[in-house]
Parts: C-alpha cells; structure tokens; sequence
C-alpha cells in the first residue's frame, strides 16, 4: 500500500479519530488537525504506535490562519498532501425554530464554509501534484433530509453538492473529489450518539447503527477507491433511492429510518 500523505480534520474524536488510527496502521502519514489538542495528542500517540507518522495541529476550522497553518506545516514535513478527509463537523441537534441564530451560523460555518476553505487552500497543491483526492464528510442527511435538523441536513446537502460540481470541475487534473455519507454512528456528535459511543446500557436504539472501527474501514477503502458519493451502511443506499425518485413515499419512510431521536 502507498504510504499517504492525509490531513485529517476532526480528528480529535469520532470518525476522524478512528479514521486516523485506522490509517496509522496502514503506515500513512496523518496531520491531525481539530481543537482539543490533548485528544489530538492521545489520537497521536495510538496512531504512531501502530506504525503511522503524525503531526498533530491545532486548528480551528473557522479560522483561515489556522488552515494556512495546518496545510504549510504539513507541506514542510512531508512535501506534498495526497488526501484531505474533510470531516469536521458539529450538529445542533434541535428544530429550526428553537435555534439561536448564532448556533445556525456556527453549524453553517464549520459544516459547510469550513469544508470549502480547507478544499480551497488544499487544491492548488493537489492541482500543482496533478494527483490528490478531497473527501468531504456529508452524511446521509445530505441526501435524505431528516427532522429535526434542518441546518444540519442543509449544510449537509451543502457539502454533496459542491463536492459533486468540484468533482466535475477537476475531472481529467488527476485531483479525486467524493462525498462521504455516513449513517448513524457513535461518536461526540450528539448526546445520544456519545451514549453509544461509552457503551451505556440506557443508550437510545438507532436503526443502521454502525461499529466506528467498520466506518473507519470504509473511510480507508475510500481512500484508495473515489466515488461520486460513497453511502454506508449499504443497505440505507435504498432509502436515498426512495427519497430521491419518491420524495413523497419518503416523507412516511424517514421516521422509519430512525430519525425520531437524533440525526446523524
Ligand atoms: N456520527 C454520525 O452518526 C455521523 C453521521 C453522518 C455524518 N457525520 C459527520 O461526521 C463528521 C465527524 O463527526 P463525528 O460524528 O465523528 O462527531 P464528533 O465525535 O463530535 O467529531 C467531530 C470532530 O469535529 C471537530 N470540530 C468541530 N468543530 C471544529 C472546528 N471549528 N475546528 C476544527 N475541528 C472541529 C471536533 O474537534 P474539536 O472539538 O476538538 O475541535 C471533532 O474532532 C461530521 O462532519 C459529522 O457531521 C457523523
């Protein structure tokens, strides 16, 4: 396997974090970049051990500098970047209308605008490489709206659809777009998904609920394998069919799918 240079954003827990661990075994070269510098740190140190080369950058996301930062430093240490996972990512995880104002503009800023900064300070080195591959985090919120989340599932549906027009833009550069959805997964998105996550008993039941390590697994396959949208588990690729051809049938499904008590 080729021993990758990949950025990772959010990696201080989660999908990211796993993702890291999961790419440090297969010997890849990781910038792991989030907020929580010590939960970056214990990332690290896992992923080191397990064969990987880390730098570990504290970023803001929101922050321009802070990208300029995470990209230059990754630059001087191995000289090149061949995947960013674009995957920071909050949810809110309240109706529309309970909403501050703030929280939306801050949901919109790291989930979509944070997303674009990255790919944008990324591209011009992938483009100068004529190789690379951005894989932006959507979910399958980006597809299939889900209440509540409003927010969420536009920011969401933000991030499918430029990772698709930047994918059409960059094809025949040698530079890969795809657009990750995942479905649920325990992680520190949500209070119910971080139940899951710590393994307590009174953890709410979500349909589809994947294993983080399998995610991580998918992510690493993605790596090496871009796809227009890559939607997991396999098995909801129906349910975004449904809601695609039969926005109609999709309004009884959804509640079905488990969006009852918290959005992915
Ligand atoms: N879990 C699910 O069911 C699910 C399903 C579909 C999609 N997703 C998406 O997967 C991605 C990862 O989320 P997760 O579920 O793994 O949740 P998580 O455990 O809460 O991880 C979110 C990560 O984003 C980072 N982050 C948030 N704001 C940031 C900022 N301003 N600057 C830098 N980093 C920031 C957090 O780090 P710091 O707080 O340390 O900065 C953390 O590392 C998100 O894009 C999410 O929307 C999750």
């Amino acid at each position: 396997m080729d021993k990758k240079v990949v950025i990772i954003t959010g990696a201080s827990s989660g999908i990211g974090a796993a993702v890291a661990r999961r790419l440090g075994r297969d010997g890849m070269c990781l910038t792991l970049a989030a907020r929580r510098t010590g939960r970056l740190e214990s990332v690290a140190e896992e992923a080191r051990k397990s064969g990987g080369e880390v730098l570990v950058l504290p970023t803001d996301v929101t922050k321009q500098v802070d990208i300029d930062t995470m990209l230059q430093a990754t630059l001087e240490r191995w000289g090149r970047v061949d995947v960013l996972f674009n995957n920071a990512g909050v949810n809110a995880d309240k109706p529309f209308v309970d909403l501050e104002w703030e929280q939306i503009v801050t949901e919109v800023n790291i989930n979509l605008l944070a997303v674009m900064a990255c790919a944008h300070a990324v591209l011009p080195v992938m483009l100068k490489q004529k190789a690379g591959h951005i894989i932006n985090t959507a979910s399958i919120a980006g597809l299939v709206a889900v209440p509540p989340g409003a927010i969420y599932s536009a920011t969401k549906y933000g991030v499918v659809g430029f990772s698709d027009a930047l994918r059409r833009e960059l094809l025949k550069t040698g530079v890969h777009v795809s657009a990750f959805c995942p479905g649920f997964t325990p992680s520190e998105i949500s209070a119910n998904l971080k139940a899951h996550a710590e393994g307590r008993p009174d953890a709410p039941k979500y349909p589809g609920l994947m294993p983080i390590s399998y995610v991580a697994d998918q992510v690493a396959y993605l790596v090496n394998h871009p796809r227009r949208i890559y939607v997991i588990p396999k098995s909801w690729r129906i349910l975004v069919l449904t809601a695609t051809l039969l926005p109609g049938l999709a309004d009884l499904l959804v509640p079905l799918f488990g969006a009852r008590k918290d959005q992915p």
